[in-house]
């Protein structure tokens, strides 16, 4: 069970700047070293991005958890876009279909300590993030 949980919509580049300033404040808040929170800062722009242009629009929850004694943040993003028909490609490094660097997934996927990602086409995708402490 979370500590706590808060779901927050993204729907402009405004809402992404607020969903990396909620991430910066839980990992501050469970004090991730300076490093850490920096990583996680960084996936979540990412991540948040690619629900705002390649999903549409969608939402993060966030989620303060706990593993025995271990604190982490966990960062979901959902959205009910297109969704991606080859999730192996879009995990490559610089694999685009828009005109990005094509590093968002792959890049995100090595600044945390899990990474899962879950999407269907036509339906929508879901990416879950986890840094722990
Ligand atoms: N939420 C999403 N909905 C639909 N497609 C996505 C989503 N996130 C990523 N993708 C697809 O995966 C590709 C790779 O994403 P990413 O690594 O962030 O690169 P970039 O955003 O620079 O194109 C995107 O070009 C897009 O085709
Ligand atoms: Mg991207």
């Amino acid at each position: 069970m979370a500590l706590k949980s808060e779901t927050y919509t993204i729907r402009s580049s405004d809402d992404v700047v607020r969903v990396r300033q909620i991430a910066r404040a839980w990992a501050s808040e469970i004090k991730l070293s300076l490093v850490d929170q920096t990583k996680l800062v960084t996936a979540t722009s990412e991540l948040a991005r690619n629900t705002l242009e390649h999903g549409g629009g969608g939402a993060m929850t966030a989620e303060m958890v706990e593993n025995g004694i271990r604190r982490g943040i966990k960062l979901t993003f959902t959205d009910q876009g297109p969704g991606i028909a080859n999730l192996e490609l879009a995990l490559q490094d610089g694999y685009t279909t828009g005109n990005g660097m094509g590093l968002g997934l792959s890049g995100s996927k090595r600044l945390v300590n899990e990474f899962d990602i879950k999407s269907e086409p036509g339906l929508g995708t879901t990416v879950t993030i986890v840094r722990w402490k």
